[in-house]
Parts: structure tokens; sequence; C-alpha cells
């Protein structure tokens, strides 16, 4: 085992990137429309939005309440399924797999922070954090040994046998990106993580997924409301109208 409290370090035996997946960005979004039907109404939530990905690159997604950035993230993580478009994860269509194949492409690229954590109830926090390396193979024991450094990170040392009923909503959300983080994904789609925290747990979650960036090259992509955490992202990105567009230069959008 090695020393380093690195993110990285504690994974054993991951397979090589083979050197085409470096050059090839991990997540391209192409045209993709969303319309939700409501009766005879229809709402165009998604009108031809592009995102291109680059290994190891950092990119916020900030937008107006209901401007779709939920419904962006789902398509692009295969949660959900776009009228129109397409989205390629490491090179991979998500686009008409079964659900039990999208989830196994998830399984092996996509680490995902939900809006609403979506932790299992009936497990405790370790293994909810468990759970991603289990249903890759990884052994029970090893899993929760990963887990329970993880859940450490964020503060969750103490807490790691209550059931998500029994955490505080700041403290399902650290569960949750623990959780996301744990097979040390080559993405991580987040949306809103430290929505529910005070600064300094708000800190902790996002210096755990800079460290993976750092590390590992895993690419962000992370929804959030917060300027000071969109500037700190290589772009930032705003979706108005249907559609993607740059904020310009990071440096000049971070707010006081
Ligand atoms: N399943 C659905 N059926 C109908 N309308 C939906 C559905 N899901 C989302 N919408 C609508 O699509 C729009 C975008 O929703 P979305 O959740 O993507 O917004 P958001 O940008 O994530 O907002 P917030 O910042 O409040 O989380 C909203 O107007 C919402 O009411
Ligand atoms: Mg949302």
């Amino acid at each position: 085992m090695s020393e380093s409290i690195g993110i990285g370090a504690v994974r054993e035996g991951s397979e090589p990137g083979a050197v085409t997946d470096a050059d090839r960005p991990v997540l391209e979004g192409s045209k993709l429309v969303r319309r939700f039907r409501e009766g005879k109404a229809e709402l165009t939530v998604l009108s031809g939005v592009d995102l291109s990905v680059a290994a190891g690159e950092r990119v916020a997604i900030i937008g107006a309440s209901g401007s779709g950035k939920t419904t962006l993230l789902q398509i692009l993580g295969g949660l959900d399924d776009p009228d129109e478009g397409s989205v390629l994860v490491g090179g991979e269509r998500m686009q008409g797999r079964s659900e039990k194949a999208k989830g196994k492409l998830r399984n092996r690229y996509i680490g995902f922070v939900y809006q609403f954590h979506h932790l299992l109830p009936e497990f405790s926090a370790e293994e909810n954090v468990a759970m991603p390396l289990m249903i890759r193979g990884t052994a029970r024991a090893d899993a929760l040994t990963e887990a329970r450094a993880l859940l450490g990170r964020v503060g969750l040392g103490e807490r790691l046998d209550h059931k998500p009923g029994e955490l505080s909503g700041g403290e399902r959300q650290r569960a949750a990106v623990a959780r996301a983080l744990i097979t040390r994904p080559r993405l991580v789609l987040a949306d809103e993580p430290t929505g529910n925290l005070d600064a300094g747990n708000g800190e902790h979650v996002l210096g755990l997924m800079l460290e993976l960036n750092r590390e590992l090259g895993t690419s962000l992509v992370i929804v959030t409301h917060d300027h000071g955490i969109a500037a700190r992202m290589d772009r930032i990105l705003v979706l108005e109208d249907g559609r993607l567009r740059p904020d310009g230069p990071a440096a000049k959008t971070a707010g006081p």
C-alpha cells in the first residue's frame, strides 16, 4: 500500500489508459434537444446544446433556476435521453443502449453527484459509498476500506454506520460526493455539489474533486450557482434559452 494520502494513491490495479484515450474528448454532447410535454403544451428545455470536454478539463455550468442544467447533466450522464442529438462518453455512444449497458458505461467512466444525492436509504454511509466499487467487482471488504478512507476525507469518519436518514443534509451530500469519487472516474458530473454545504465543507468537497482532477486527470463538469467555484474551473458555460454559451474568460467572472 502506498504511503501517499493522495486520492489517486489508494487505488490499485486500474487499467492503464490507452494513449488514444487521452487525446479524445472524455465527453461529447452534440446537438442535444430535450422537450417535455405537459398535456398539449410542449416545453423545449434544451434546443441544441453542444459540449465537448477534454481529458482533465474543468468546466462550470451556470444558469438561472429552471434553465435546464440538471436536465443537461442527466442527459450527459445517460440518466435521461435527449429527443435529438447524441452523447459520447470516452468515445462510446450512450444512446441506443439498454439501461443496463448505460449503467455499465456510467460505472466505468462517470462519477455522478446528484442535486438531491440519491443515497440508498437502507444502507449505511460506508455501504452507499462502497457500492460503485462493489458493482465493479471489487471485494466487499476492500470496497468498504476505501469507502471509510474517503468518508474520512469528507469529514464523515465518525458517521460510517449512519443510514442516510440519520445524516444531516450536508452530511448526505458529502457522502454522495464520496460515492461519486470512489471509482476515481475519468469524468465527474456534479449537480450543485456544494449547494447545501457551509463554506468549510464546501471547500473540502471541492478540494477533493480538484485533487482528483490534478492527480488523475479527471474531467469535472460542475453545475453551480457559486461564482467563486465557477471561477476555479478552466471554462464557464452559461445555459440560457436552451443553449450553452461561453461566459468569457473565467478570471473576469469571479464575483466579490
Ligand atoms: N420530467 C419533467 N417533466 C416536465 N418538465 C420538466 C421535467 N424535468 C424538468 N422539467 C422542466 O424543465 C426545466 C428545467 O429543469 P431543470 O431541473 O433542468 O432546471 P435547473 O437549471 O437544474 O434548475 P435549478 O437551478 O433550480 O436546479 C424546468 O422548467 C422544469 O420544470
Ligand atoms: Mg437543477
